[in-house]
């Protein structure tokens, strides 16, 4: 078989397994928010495909916004350092928020989000991610919902970059090291 792209080591979540995961995920807040007006809070850019798959997976009224923040520069390593690039359109005070997230690594980012929007006092706040490193974690980030726990490895595809590229590939999967040298 020729590989699925010269620079993918190895696809660690397939098109499939991830898709199946996304529908479980929107059936289970479906239930959760049932008889609540939900806003998703779309963490840019790589949430991009997970909150649109996601959002169209719920049968519970919603409305989407999003947050860019930048705590990375074109490297792999977490600087700590938040900033905000984009903040949300509207007010949530009173809103029921969900948080949705590509990736909790350190969890830091996280961290930073939920007490930034902690303090807008929104009726409830809570956080989807698609991926998390248990093995990477810093800082303990309340969790709602988690799509995969993943090995402590730096992955792209489905939204997430390496110096923004790859976000197009339709899976997870891991780079072959010589792309970071
Ligand atoms: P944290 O603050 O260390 O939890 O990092 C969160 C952010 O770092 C994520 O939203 C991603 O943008 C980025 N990130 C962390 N790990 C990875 C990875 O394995 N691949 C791509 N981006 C990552
Ligand atoms: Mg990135």
């Amino acid at each position: 078989m020729t590989s699925v792209h010269a620079d993918v080591g190895e696809v660690l979540i397939d098109q499939d397994t991830l898709r199946t995961r996304v529908e479980e995920l929107g059936a289970e807040i479906s239930v959760d928010y049932e008889g609540r007006d939900l806003l998703l809070v779309g963490v840019l850019k790589g949430a991009i495909f997970f909150i649109s798959d996601l959002m169209r997976e719920l049968t519970v009224p919603c409305e989407i916004d999003f947050m860019a923040i930048s705590s990375y520069g074109a490297g792999t390593d977490s600087s700590g350092v938040v900033r905000i690039l984009k903040d949300l359109d509207r007010d949530i005070a009173g809103r029921h928020v969900l948080i949705v997230a590509d990736i909790i690594d350190s969890g830091l980012t996280l961290s930073w989000l939920r007490r930034n929007l902690e303090s807008r006092q929104p009726a409830s706040l809570e956080v989807c991610t698609l991926l998390r490193k248990p093995d990477a974690i810093m800082v303990d980030v309340p969790v709602r919902y988690v799509g995969f726990d993943i090995p402590n490895e730096f992955v792209v595809g489905y939204g997430l970059d390496y110096a923004e590229r790859y976000r197009d590939l339709p899976f997870i999967g891991t780079l072959h090291p010589a792309v970071y040298s």
